[in-house]
């Protein structure tokens, strides 16, 4: 049963002894908090979306569309009564809620991986490590709880290989496609800066870690600046794959007995290929609007994806997630689990561990409470009855 909703009790009580909150109780105030005291260097890579940034604007935007309907007088929603957990290809989670796989976190904190490992296994909820990650998938893995292993399918089959056996051998429990992502966007706020995090040598640990890549070095990486510098390039050369097909996910699905989720899909018809190639599940998502500006928001790519494959895989929610009414309402539209980014991100750069854990606590708290005040004691609950209006 779930006790999320507690957190309000405990911010309360602790008013009574003259607490107030260090950190702030909404997405938008972690992130105010955020450009407030990180680098600017560290704020704009998490914060910056591609080109005009559009589509990061029209991600938020798109829940103004939806309005819950909530249920009154049904007897069974109270606190004590609600049970928001869900299996989500294979995992048991305590709500349906997911980490976003977000690469470099040693810009916002030394431990970022391993921090963001730990409060979700404390939380119930799931993780998902990015290729692109500060620390190796070992490493990470040996702390996280329930987690699933975010490919960048690089474009060299035997290192794509490779991660995803390193994966399975660390205790991942899926394997994570992202395939809107076989070059990096446009993204002005980094171009402004120069800055590239890639290029500094950091979010490569996975790749300097790696046996297929490090065969392809004349040196070790550690050996010195020069090997590093080289080490760098040959990232740089083998980090996108733009010939990627459908087939390549059924030849994922030769290598690994886990489940498959393609993240980064948006078109229905892309969505049917990656079924019909093996995949469990698609995750619905732009990239937060860091890939194509101007591409649809996700919320509204996702009932068309829901009503194309959603009786043959699962259909998970990405990009947008502020408040646990948005939890709701992508639920509401179909999608089994979302994965939230940002929010929680800038509460990792503003206070490392407590920052995560408070930043994750406010959006289950929020779906929680917002799940008793709507008459929702399961998750079976959400369905489009549960939506007001839609356009
Ligand atoms: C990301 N995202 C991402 N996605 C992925 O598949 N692998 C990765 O390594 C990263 N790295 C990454 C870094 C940063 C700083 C951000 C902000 C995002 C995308 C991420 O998983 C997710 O799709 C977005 O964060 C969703 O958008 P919102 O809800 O966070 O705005």
């Amino acid at each position: 049963m779930s006790s999320f909703a507690d957190y309000q009790h405990e911010i309360y009580f602790s008013g009574l002894a003259g607490n107030v909150p260090s950190l702030p109780m909404t997405a938008a105030g972690l992130e105010a908090r955020a450009r407030e005291v990180l680098e600017p260097a560290a704020f704009n890579y998490v914060a910056g979306s591609a080109s005009a940034e559009r589509t990061a604007a029209a991600n938020t935007a798109a829940f103004e569309k939806y309005r819950l309907l909530p249920r009154m007088l049904r007897g069974a929603s109270g606190p004590g009564a609600r049970d928001l957990s869900i299996e989500v290809l294979g995992t048991r989670l305590a709500a349906p809620v997911l980490t976003a796989p977000v690469g470099v976190l040693g810009l916002l904190h030394e431990r970022g991986e391993a921090i963001v490992a730990e409060v979700t296994r404390e939380l119930g909820i799931g993780m998902e490590l990015s290729t692109a990650a500060s620390t190796t998938i070992e490493e990470a893995g040996a702390v996280a709880g329930d987690w699933w292993y975010q490919l960048y399918w690089p474009n060299d089959v035997e290192l794509a290989r490779s991660f995803v056996e390193r994966a399975e051998k660390s205790g991942a429990k899926a394997i994570v496609v992202t395939v809107d992502t076989p070059s990096l966007g446009w993204r002005p706020r980094d171009l402004e800066l120069a800055h590239l995090p890639f290029l500094h040598g950091k979010g490569i640990a996975n790749y300097l870690s790696d046996p297929v890549f490090r065969a392809k070095l004349a040196a070790p990486p550690e050996e010195s600046e020069d090997a590093l510098r080289m080490a760098i390039l040959t990232w740089a050369g083998m980090f996108g794959n733009h010939a990627l097909r459908p087939a390549d996910i059924a030849r994922l699905r030769d290598w690994t007995e886990l489940p498959i989720a393609v993240k980064g899909v948006l078109h229905p018809d892309d969505a049917r290929q990656c079924v019909d190639a093996g995949a469990d599940a698609v995750v619905v998502s732009n990239h937060g609007g860091r890939q194509v500006d101007s591409a649809v928001a996700a919320l509204d790519a996702l009932p068309t994806i829901v009503a194309t494959v959603g009786d043959r895989a699962d259909v998970l929610f990405d990009s947008g997630i502020r408040s646990g009414s948005d939890v709701m309402i992508a639920l509401s539209l179909g999608s089994k689990a979302v994965l939230y980014g940002r929010p929680w991100a800038y509460g990792l750069g503003i206070a490392g561990r407590d920052g995560v854990r408070h930043a994750l606590r406010c959006l289950l708290a929020d779906f929680d409470a917002a799940m008793g005040l709507s008459g929702c004691a399961t998750l079976s609950d959400l369905s489009r009855t549960m939506i007001s209006s839609f356009r």
